[in-house]
């Protein structure tokens, strides 16, 4: 079989940027390029400045210092980069549709459907074209037909399913030790061989018992059946927290005797003010829909459900904040959707700052990781999306405050939302805040229990 030398990635986002530099530091005989129509991000890649990469993740610069300009690179010329590669993976971003049919449920393929188009038109020879974004299953057969509807004649092209499993701030753990590799691909022997080509690229780092070969659908559906499994588990510990609260069990406890349970397991069972990320909501909204488009409306139900508890467990923190709150001020801490990323997409903060906002409160943020200018624009893009005027959405923004520091947050307000579950959140010297004024903390993350144990001047509430 003829070894692969040159691989592209279309898509330098939190999936291609971090997974194209693990295999360009574990297969230095490969030239990966990463390429991008933003260019802004590209010149953030290629910064000499590693602390201005574009997506933060420990261990990422590392690497990129490693084999940055030398078997990996980063660049705007994405049909050059088509044009030289044996393989192309996708890994472009598949939000939910904002609008047409299947607004607010289907997964947007448009960013899908423009790579492919893109790479039909400019291939001269055959491709392996790898779908690494999520993507609603059986969309291989639609991109088979529109690689081959726009190919230029004799250019073939092979599509294989290898979705991502990993997670934001663990990213290159998750890729270096993976819990398996998924690769779908269809039965033929041009199938196979292609297939083939990609396990040989994983198997430099990853057990071969871990690559799993499957047809094409079932590795579609499967990345977006374990994203809804991973938010089920969220979503069934939260709605257990509004129980726990009722009747004086504690979350945390509950939890932990659930966890014990070996067919059950630990992980994902942590209470919290409810799941964000740019994945799960959109998976499971996308399943959703899918179901529907085969009648399955049972099934689509129950996956529903997932989500409402989602949104319930973040009005249930907003409503806990709001009885607390006396003089119109709420300080959060952390805005990013989990600890150790700088990514907010669909953080529960958003929608918990749209509910303090709608009741006249002033919000004093603090992120260690976030800027500024991203949580505006994520309270901005959700107001637009909401279709507030101009006027409307710049007199909401006057409510918000954003700091460089906790201690700035926090002097303004006497109620504390905590959101994100930041270390450093636990390290602040609670005595000292708590001697200038009496506060109350509600933690949308249980992380401060313990910490406030005897700190009295501390009104504490957790999930
Ligand atoms: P992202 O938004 O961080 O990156 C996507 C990039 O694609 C953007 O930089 C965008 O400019 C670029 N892009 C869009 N259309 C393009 C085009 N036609 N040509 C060139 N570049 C184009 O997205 P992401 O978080 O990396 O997610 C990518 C995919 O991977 C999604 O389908 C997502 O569901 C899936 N996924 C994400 C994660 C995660 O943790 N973020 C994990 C597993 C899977
Ligand atoms: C998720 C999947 O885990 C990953 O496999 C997939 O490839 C992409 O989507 P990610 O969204 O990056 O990864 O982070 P994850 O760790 O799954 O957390 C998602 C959300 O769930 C976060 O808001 C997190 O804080 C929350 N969460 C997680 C909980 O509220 N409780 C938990 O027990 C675990």
């Amino acid at each position: 079989m003829i070894k692969v030398k040159n691989i592209c990635c279309i898509g330098a986002g939190y999936v291609g940027g971090p997974t194209m530099a693990v295999i360009a530091q574990k297969c230095p005989e490969i030239n990966v390029r990463v390429v991008d129509l933003d260019k802004d991000k590209i010149n953030a890649w290629n910064d000499s400045d590693l602390s201005n990469l574009p997506v933060k993740e420990p261990g990422l610069s590392d690497i990129i210092k490693k084999v940055r300009n030398k078997n990996l690179f980063f660049s705007n010329d994405i049909d050059d980069a088509i044009i030289k590669s044996d393989m192309i993976f996708i890994a472009v971003n598949t939000p939910t549709k904002t609008s047409g049919e299947g607004k607010g449920m289907a997964a947007d393929l448009k960013y899908v459907i423009s790579c492919a188009e893109n790479i039909a038109r400019v291939a001269t020879k055959d491709k392996i074209v790898i779908e690494k974004s999520t993507l609603p299953v059986r969309t291989a057969e639609k991109l088979k037909e529109i690689l081959s509807k726009n190919a230029k004649p004799n250019v073939n092209f092979d599509i294989i399913s290898n979705p991502e499993f990993l997670a934001e701030g663990t990213a290159i753990n998750d890729l270096y030790k993976s819990d398996r590799v998924l690769i779908g691909g269809d039965n033929s022997a041009r199938g196979k061989n292609a297939v083939d080509k990609l396990v040989n690229i994983y198997t430099k780092w990853i057990p071969k018992n871990k690559i799993i070969t499957t047809n094409v659908w079932s590795s579609e559906l499967s990345k977006l059946a374990s994203n809804a499994m991973l938010a089920q588990r969220i979503s069934s510990i939260n709605s257990l927290s509004a129980l726990c609260e009722a009747t004086g069990a504690d979350t945390d406890e509950v939890s932990k005797v659930i966890g014990l349970d070996k067919r059950i397991g630990p992980r994902f069972l942590k209470a919290s003010v409810g799941f964000g990320g740019s994945c799960f909501q959109k998976d499971i909204l996308n399943l959703v829909y899918l179901c529907r488009g085969y009648q399955l409306n049972e099934v689509a139900d129950y996956w529903e459900q997932v989500i409402k508890i989602n949104d319930y467990q973040k009005s249930r923190f907003s409503k806990k904040i709001l009885e607390l709150t006396k003089d119109n001020n709420v300080t959060l801490l952390g805005w990013a959707f989990k600890k150790n990323t700088n990514d907010s997409r669909e953080s529960a903060a958003i929608y918990v700052s749209e509910i303090l906002i709608n009741n006249n409160i002033t919000i004093h943020i603090y992120d260690p990781m976030v800027s500024e200018q991203r949580i505006l624009l994520d309270l901005k893009l959700l107001f637009e999306y909401k279709n507030f005027s101009k006027k409307e959405i710049d007199k909401k923004l006057m409510n918000v405050n954003i700091y460089k520091t906790h201690n700035e947050a926090i002097n303004n307000s006497k109620v504390i939302g905590l959101v994100t579950e930041w270390d450093e959140f636990i390290e602040y010297d609670w005595e000292e805040i708590s001697q200038k004024s009496n506060i109350s903390i509600v933690d949308g993350r249980n992380i401060l229990g313990q910490r406030l144990n005897n700190i009295n001047n501390i009104k504490y509430f957790k999930l």
